[in-house]
């Protein structure tokens, strides 16, 4: 498996070896798919910020930020996937080689495939994920680290909260546009 750090080098490098008219990203519909979600954080200091990629809709890491590029979701058989993407993205978690031992952050990145580890859902309008192989705390614990990165926290919830990221929970929203 690719690191999401290698293969964001890997985007970064194709898109310097060949034009791509994507590179900045495509264009986020501003109005909810029909069957899709805004998923966001609701409490400082990402209050009202969105789950995406950075070009908006192509594949990398999973990031909070801006109403204005916010990707659009759906869980479906235990994939989140950005229905505002072509092809649809599949939100990816790292998979560690110590599972009864797992590091406290496991990073998450869109893919073009399904993701073979894992399953998302709602806990109401909580994004939760979980594996039967890792015993999680609280399946709705997740930290969002340097560069705006959203990560799965193994541990529990706003203890011992690693150094340079913050907790948060993610949450659905279904209004037709995103607001800030
Ligand atoms: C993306 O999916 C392909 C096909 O399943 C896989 O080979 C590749 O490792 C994945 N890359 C990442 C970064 O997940």
């Amino acid at each position: 498996m690719v690191k999401p750090a290698v293969f964001a080098a890997l985007l970064a490098g194709s898109a310097m070896a060949t034009p791509m008219p994507q590179a900045t990203g495509v264009p986020t519909p501003v109005t909810l798919l029909s069957g899709a979600y805004w998923i966001r954080a609701v409490s400082a200091p990402n209050f009202h910020k969105y789950l995406q990629t950075k070009p908006a809709n192509l594949p990398g890491t999973a990031i909070l930020d801006s109403h204005t590029t916010a990707g659009q979701f759906a869980i479906e058989s235990g994939q989140l996937v950005n229905k505002a993407s072509n092809p649809p993205l599949y939100l990816w978690v790292e998979e560690p080689a110590d599972k009864a031992n797992p590091p406290r952050t496991l990073a998450t990145w869109f893919n073009t495939t399904k993701s073979p580890f894992g399953a998302f859902a709602w806990q109401g309008d909580t994004l939760t994920w979980s594996v039967a192989s890792i015993k999680r705390q609280n399946v709705g614990a997740w930290l969002v680290c340097a560069k705006q990165a959203l990560v799965i926290n193994t541990g529990a919830y706003g203890y011992q909260t690693p150094s340079g990221c913050v907790d948060q929970t993610i949450h659905y929203y279904n209004d037709k546009t995103a607001n800030n």
